[in-house]
């Protein structure tokens, strides 16, 4: 029975689809079945995946909307990582389901039928807070929080824990953790944040902290992950490293 992650930070660039992305290629490293949810218009996921933007025919949106919604999973480079990708139709989403009943809970009902088949659904979100969000959060077991170590993407994470704070109100939602990312060794900021973030989430902030790594950037425009694009890099390792704190804390 899949376990389903959204990856949400309102707050952009903070290491949200980087995340979703390795991370999945590291637990499909560890035998797991893994189904990426590109939900960003961005399309960041699904092109970091290999798959080109005018490849895609029928994305996200179509999995949520149509009646018949089995061919929009996409098969990988990776034989346990399957991707729903995003287009642009995202954009008009929120526009389209206006007027539909219970539609924080369209992603919900849809990936339950998918359950069976994946051990983990990891949600790449987009950084806002609406109802791509809302859906993401209803759909999901438990959230990610990457964190970037500066101090705008620290100032944001308040109002991320608020969010989901109201979301347990309703169903249960697990923080799976907060993950600091982009950790530069070379100033004292980045370790400031570090400390901050521990102290004020100790039991929810990951062991595993991701650092600035030119492998991570650079995997993307091979269309590959960093483990795929260089196993053995640091990034690689942060990754795989959080994988296996994932795995140990089911
Ligand atoms: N550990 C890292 N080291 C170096 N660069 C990184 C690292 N993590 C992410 N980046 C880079 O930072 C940028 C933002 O990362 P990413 O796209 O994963 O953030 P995001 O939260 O998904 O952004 P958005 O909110 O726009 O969706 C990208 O260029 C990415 O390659
Ligand atoms: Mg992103």
């Amino acid at each position: 029975m899949a376990k389903v992650i959204s990856i949400v930070h309102q707050k952009g660039g903070v290491g949200k689809t980087t995340t979703t992305v390795n991370l999945g290629a590291a637990l499909a490293l560890e035998n797991k079945k893994i189904l990426i949810v590109d939900f960003d218009q961005q399309a960041n996921a699904t092109i970091t995946l290999g798959i080109k933007r005018e490849e895609v025919q029928r994305d996200i949106v179509n999995f949520l909307l149509d009646d018949c919604s089995n061919n929009v999973i996409l098969k990988t480079g990776d034989s346990n990582l399957d991707l729903i990708p995003a287009s642009l139709k995202i954009a008009t989403f929120e526009q389209m389901i206006q007027n539909v009943e219970d539609k924080e809970l369209l992603l919900q009902k849809k990936l339950d039928t998918l359950k069976d088949i994946y051990d983990y659904i990891l949600i790449d979100c987009p950084p806002a807070l609406g109802v791509i969000i809302d859906n993401a959060l209803y759909a999901s077991d438990s959230v990610i929080i990457p964190v970037e170590c500066s101090f705008y993407a620290y100032d944001a994470l308040t109002q991320m824990v608020n969010k989901i704070d109201e979301i347990q109100k309703v169903k249960p939602l697990e923080i799976e953790g907060i993950l600091l990312t982009k950790l530069d060794n070379r100033n004292t900021i980045g370790y400031n944040i570090v400390e901050k973030v521990k102290f004020e989430f100790p039991f929810k902030t990951f062991n595993t902290i991701i650092s600035i790594s030119s492998h991570i950037q650079e995997a993307p425009m091979y269309g590959k992950s960093v483990i795929q694009f260089s196993y053995n890099s640091r990034g690689s390792k942060e990754y795989r490293d959080l994988a296996k704190e994932i795995l140990e804390g089911k």
